[in-house]
């Protein structure tokens, strides 16, 4: 690709034009995010035993474009089964999964999964990792470089383009992860706690970042989360389910905090409803964990 052509594709590159202003840099970067909708599902694993088991029952969901659902409930109650049902690594037993009315019938780049253990491939490097969808689907060497140098920067990861997996913290790590689902092109970014295995800070410094890159590219994310706090803290929408088989058993709209990063921190800290949906939305919980 020629340096005209690149300029034309990146918006970043911009060459003898105004400077953006914050607002363009939203547009620049925003996706157009689909509508996830799950009807009447229901999932059934057959084990080993030859028994069934009942993970998922009557789901009926519709995930608008741009939102941020955080999903929380007990251990086993089919949180990574809904994960697995939206990423099409799952068909369901019975019901319907779809992406703008779409039927999913498999995986796909628009839908990209965060794990909690990252998997990357431990004799790539950083790089390499971030670049394996677009050289999958045979992007060309320098877009595919011009994308993982713009999603290695937009994570923080710039100088540790050319390290391998065992030299990253695993913050970094989870950052890594971030950046190959966002040079793969997902408008969908599907996360069963991908902040779980962190100490706290990086947690807290990786929450802020996801929102500052939610903010930015106005995608749809679905985050599975043990932790209220964090469930609160990152949705613009809650879901409880309840212990197996998982049901919805609460489905919250949160008011919109306003800011990202640090001046989010503060104004969610300082205000008491804050800390009142957490403890109504732990009790919803502990309520259905008892029966
Ligand atoms: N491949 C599988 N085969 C049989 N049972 C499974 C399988 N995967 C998950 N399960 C069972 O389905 C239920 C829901 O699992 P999961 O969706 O992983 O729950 P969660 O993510 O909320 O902890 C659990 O009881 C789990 O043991
Ligand atoms: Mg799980």
């Amino acid at each position: 690709m020629s340096g005209e052509q690149r300029r034309a594709h990146d918006p970043d590159g911009a060459v003898g034009t105004a400077r953006h202003s914050p607002a363009d840099e939203v547009d620049s970067d925003a996706v157009n995010a689909p509508t996830l909708d799950l009807h009447g599902v229901n999932h059934r694993y057959l084990t080993d035993a030859g028994a069934f088991v009942h993970a998922l029952a009557d789901v009926d969901l519709t995930i608008e474009p741009g939102s941020f659902v955080a999903v929380v409930g007990p251990s086993g109650c089919g949180k990574t089964t809904l994960l697995r049902l939206l990423a099409g690594f799952l068909t369901p037993s019975e019901g319907s999964v779809s992406v703008d009315g779409e039927a999913v019938d498999g995986p796909g780049p628009d839908r990209g999964v965060v794990f909690q253990q990252p998997n990357l491939f431990p004799w790539w490097t950083v790089r390499q990792n971030v670049e394996a969808g677009p050289r999958y689907r045979k992007v060309p060497a320098a877009e595919r470089r011009r994308v993982s140098d713009h999603y290695l920067e937009m994570v923080g990861l710039a100088d540790f383009a050319d390290a391998r997996p065992y030299e990253l913290s695993g913050g970094m790590k989870q950052r890594c992860q971030i950046a190959r689902v966002l040079a793969n092109d997902s408008c969908v970014v599907l996360m069963d706690e991908p902040f779980g295995a962190l100490d706290s800070l990086t947690r807290r410094r990786l929450q802020g970042d996801l929102l500052e890159l939610h903010h930015r590219r106005q995608d749809t994310v679905l985050f599975i989360t043990h932790s209220v706090e964090e469930a609160v803290y990152l949705g613009d929408r809650v879901l409880v389910m309840s212990p197996r088989p998982g049901r919805i058993v609460h489905d919250e709209r949160l008011p919109e905090y306003s800011g990202v990063g640090e001046e989010r921190i503060h104004v969610v800290r300082t205000d008491h409803e804050f800390a009142e949906t957490v403890r109504r939305i732990t009790e919803i919980i502990e309520g259905e964990e008892l029966g």
